[in-house]
């Protein structure tokens, strides 16, 4: 069903600049009616007057929508923080089996299945620490000056044309740059890499048989192995001052990661550190764009940046789902939920709660957050925290300083049409 402003497409969903939008749905006051708008690419424009309406009515529901039967979803700030602090709410390693395509078990899944992410939580928080450790002060604070470097390189050949394609030519070169250099990737192997990690990224968009995009998943998880392993073996014996070798070096109860976690834990920070980022820019660039007032208070006072980029990822996060298994009956807004089930934290509902944040669907980037939910929160919040909010202050503040008068190119937009990492397929500017 479609609100006619927005029109689906196999590309993306076009948006308007101009669109106000209020929600209609099939029937008004029924959570699963909600619900299923909620999952309808053709009104990803319409997405935060759909978590209002879920959450008034229904701020705690089980769904029976075929994309997450039986899950529970929770859309208040308070309710989701909850979950997210209780250690018995874990990531649970059957997700995996969503990107099992074609049950065939092949190498992308197997791959997913040694990340993070998709452990069983003590081996989950064994990895972890391992992986923070190779954040060290040192690569972190290296970040911001390489960043810097690349947002320049780019603009450099952009400029001239004074026009482009905000997400493919920028939103997505600067932090594919950034991470593959983080972790030690010579410059040179960077379009061989690139192909790999746009290829990997497309199989974790949902399929339920095989496909031409998962089998080309696969083919992208067998180099990545290739390429990784090779590279884990050159800089074990010749560490370097990069991500991968800190990996290399970490331990964690005088375990260090074999060859197959340390390759599977570099391409989880590969991929869980380019997409998402480029999703945030293009967001973020997005909703200034859509109020010139706030795009010239970030223009004229550079000291708001770093709180700018807090209120942008409040306002549209790209995550916008975390699953959780719930091991114990646990109480959540007064209802119980049974041990066994999994809880949907609606991350995009929750930062935009009116309880938690006054008048929430509206940038202000004076406005002071105590906390939002973007980077989740607890046992599994992003690892790649502070080198994602280095990157958008970057490019937030390279784009206005460099492009004043940086303003849409067109009426319209394209969305991209996933639910679950919301961002843009195109977002044409001029300056
Ligand atoms: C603005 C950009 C980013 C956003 C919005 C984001 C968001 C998130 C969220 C919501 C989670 C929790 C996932 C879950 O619990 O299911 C997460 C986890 C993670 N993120 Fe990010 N992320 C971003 C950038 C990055 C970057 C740049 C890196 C790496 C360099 C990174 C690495 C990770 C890793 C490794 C995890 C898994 C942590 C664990 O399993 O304990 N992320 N991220």
């Amino acid at each position: 069903m479609s609100s006619g402003n927005t029109t689906g497409t196999d590309q993306g969903v076009v948006g308007r600049f101009d669109a106000h939008l209020a929600p209609s749905v099939e029937r008004p006051g029924d959570p699963e009616s909600v619900i299923d708008a909620i999952f309808d690419p053709a009104r990803r424009g319409e997405l935060y007057p759909l978590y209002h309406e879920l959450r008034a009515i229904a701020p705690v529901h089980r769904t029976e929508h075929r994309n997450m039967r039986g899950v529970w979803f929770l859309t208040r700030f308070a309710d989701v923080l909850e979950v997210y602090r209780n250690p018995r709410a874990v990531s649970d390693p059957k997700t995996a089996e969503h990107f099992n395509h074609g049950g065939q078990g092949g190498p992308f899944y197997r791959m997913l299945k040694e990340m993070m992410l998709f452990l069983e939580s003590e081996q989950h928080a064994h990895v972890r620490r391992i992986a923070v450790k190779a954040f060290t002060p040192r690569a972190i604070a290296a970040v911001r000056p390489i960043t810097q470097h690349y947002a320049d390189e780019i603009l450099d050949t952009l400029a001239p044309a004074g026009e482009m394609d905000l997400v493919a030519e920028f939103a997505y070169r600067l932090p594919f740059r950034v991470i593959a250099h983080v972790l030690g990737v010579p410059e040179s192997d960077f379009p061989l890499i690139e192909r790999h990690a746009y290829d990997f990224a497309r199989g974790s968009e949902l399929a339920v048989e095989a496909n031409a995009r998962s089998r080309r998943a696969d083919d992208a998880a067998l180099a990545f192995a290739d390429y990784f392993g090779d590279l884990v073996e050159r800089r074990r014996a010749d560490p370097g001052d990069d991500v991968i070798s800190a990996l290399i070096a970490a331990h964690d109860d005088g375990q260090a990661l074999d060859r197959t976690q340390l390759v599977a834990t570099t391409v989880l920070l590969m991929q869980a550190g380019h997409e998402t980022t480029t999703d945030s820019i293009g967001n973020a660039v997005l909703a200034l764009l859509r109020d010139p007032a706030q795009l010239d208070l970030l223009r004229r006072r550079p000291e708001l940046t770093k709180g700018a980029v807090e209120e942008l990822l409040r306002f549209d996060s790209t995550n916008q789902v975390n699953n959780r298994l719930l091991l114990d009956d646990t109480t959540v807004g007064g209802i119980t939920i049974p041990a066994g089930d999994q809880v949907a934290l609606v991350i995009g509902a929750a930062n935009r709660d009116p309880a938690q944040f006054t008048d929430p669907d509206r940038v202000d980037l004076e406005r002071q957050i105590a906390l939002h939910l973007a980077f989740a929160f607890g046992a599994y919040y992003c690892i790649g925290n502070a080198l994602a909010r280095t990157e958008l202050a970057v490019a937030l503040r390279t784009l206005v300083d460099r492009f004043p008068r940086l303003a849409p190119a067109g009426e319209t937009f394209t969305w991209r049409s996933t639910y679950r990492n919301r961002g843009l397929a195109e977002l044409r500017v001029r300056w």
